[in-house]
């Protein structure tokens, strides 16, 4: 199973980044804590992110036919972006929404979600260990 597991904005800033929210660990460690979960659980996995809407759906876009499922922390897009919402409608390939925080104490700007209702599953508040849950779910459900 080929496992897409995308990035938004800001995600690259982890352990510098409001670490009371987002904890002090870095993008780096995030990187090698979703290698070593793709290698226990036998996942082929790709990672990318960027800090640019448009670059994002065009890796959505080039999934299409590549791989089984999409693992996605939208960053602040989530709260903001139809276009990464039709992206996922156009592709087809089951995505889960991730967020390290959970966004549902936070803001009120932050509780609403557009590519929510293209998901087939959202985890939130858990830290790394939501890509981890995210990649075992398309795992179980999608392999
Ligand atoms: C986030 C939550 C978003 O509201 C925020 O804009 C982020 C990170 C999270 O992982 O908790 O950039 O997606």
């Amino acid at each position: 199973m080929k496992i897409l597991v995308l990035n938004g904005p800001n995600l690259n800033m982890l352990g510098l980044r409001e670490p009371a929210i987002y904890g002090a660990q870095t993008f780096q460690n995030l990187l090698e804590f979703i290698q070593k979960t793709a290698e226990e659980e036998g996942i082929q996995v790709e990672c990318f992110q960027s800090n640019h809407e448009g670059a994002l759906v065009d890796k959505i876009q080039e999934a299409y036919g590549v791989f089984d499922g999409i693992v996605i922390n939208p960053g602040a897009y989530t709260h903001t972006s139809v276009a990464l919402l039709d992206a996922v409608k156009a592709v087809s390939i089951p995505t889960v929404e991730v967020h390290i925080s959970d966004v549902t104490q936070r803001e009120d700007f932050r509780q609403v979600s557009y590519i929510r209702q293209a998901c087939v599953k959202t985890y939130m508040g858990l830290g790394f260990e939501g890509y981890r849950q995210g990649m075992l779910y398309l795992k179980e459900h999608y392999n």
